[in-house]
């Protein structure tokens, strides 16, 4: 009877856990239906260095399985933006939170654990070391995280195409490739976001395509990206684009109508930047500025002396 009894706990506790997954996975809480956290939420975010706001009172949320891009010209915020959302970086003043964990309630050991635990990073320059090769720099990740296992990195290479360049340090491969290694790196420990900052920044045409592939694929999975770019084609891949201008909100698109009505759906608001702004949509795609200096398309002359953009718009 006892037996019977505990099969039976087991078999609840499985099915809550179903439907908590799929619940996670609609973005509400199995236990009440309210609404559950974004997966990133930054409310009135600012990092100031000295007079410079290199983010300027920033609030975006960011739901589970979002595809967003940040654009913007050189020294509008984006690094520092991601910094803060990677928590590699603390604001000045603002709150952000991370999977419903308030980091400025963290300790550093939880806050450690967040970065390893929900976040993947990719940059521009790829920091992979040297004298490692390709498996070894995957699996240098998986050491920081838990335990090394040399056949799981391998398959993660292999997500990436590149199965038989496992064994080549850093300088035998082209760009593309060692970026690819990154991004091998990023996905080993199954993180719920990947932030990429300019990824493709320093790829030719074939490699960016290989590396949207893999972002469309993660994409399709369910895993959440945030990606710096100047490239108009990387950033229409993206369901939204927000775009930052001296660490101000300077608009936001949508590429993705469904991807919208669905953020709407779950309670996501428009970005904003300071005390209930809201975003005109005054958006100058990257698509139409294309490499360009997006400021310069962007930014019309009605601009407010303090660099604010939005009464402009
Ligand atoms: N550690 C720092 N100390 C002082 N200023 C900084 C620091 N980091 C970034 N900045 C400044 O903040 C602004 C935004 O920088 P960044 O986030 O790197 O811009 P982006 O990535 O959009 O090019 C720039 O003006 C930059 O010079
Ligand atoms: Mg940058």
């Amino acid at each position: 009877m006892e037996g019977d009894d505990v099969t039976e706990d087991v078999d609840v506790m499985r099915e809550v856990g179903a439907m908590r997954d799929i619940d996670a996975m609609r973005g509400k809480d199995a236990m009440g239906g309210a609404e559950k956290p974004m997966l990133v939420e930054l409310d009135h975010v600012s990092k100031i260095y000295g007079d410079l706001h290199a983010v300027d009172d920033l609030s975006i949320t960011v739901p589970q399985g979002q595809w967003l891009s940040i654009v913007g010209s050189s020294g509008s915020g984006k690094t520092t933006l991601m910094n803060i959302i990677g928590c590699m970086d603390t604001p000045t003043s603002g709150s952000v939170s991370i999977d419903g964990h308030r980091l400025e309630d963290l300790t550093s050991a939880q806050l450690a654990d967040v970065r390893k635990n929900v976040v993947g990073l990719v940059f521009q320059k790829f920091h992979l070391v040297p004298h490692l090769t390709a498996v070894e720099n995957v699996m240098v990740a998986q050491y920081y995280h838990s335990v090394v296992d040399e056949r799981e990195a391998m398959r993660a290479l292999e997500q990436v195409g590149l199965g038989d360049r496992a064994r080549h340090l850093p300088r035998q491969l082209s760009g593309g490739e060692q970026q690819r290694v990154c991004v091998a790196r990023a996905l080993i420990n199954s993180p719920r976001v990947i932030l990429a900052d300019e990824p493709t920044g320093n790829l030719d045409e074939a490699n960016e395509a290989i590396v949207l592939d893999l972002f469309r694929r993660l994409h399709k999975e369910g895993t959440t990206i945030i990606v710096v770019t100047h490239d108009a084609a990387v950033a229409s891949c993206s369901e939204r684009e927000i775009m930052l201008n001296h660490g101000v909100l300077a608009g936001e698109r949508w590429n993705d109508e469904s991807a919208r009505s669905e953020y709407e759906r779950a309670g996501g608001r428009p970005a904003s930047s300071g005390s209930e702004r809201e975003t005109s949509g005054g958006f100058v795609s990257p698509s139409k500025a294309g490499k360009v200096d997006i400021r310069t398309d962007f930014v019309s002359d009605g601009r407010a002396a303090d660099g604010r953009t939005q009464e402009a718009l």
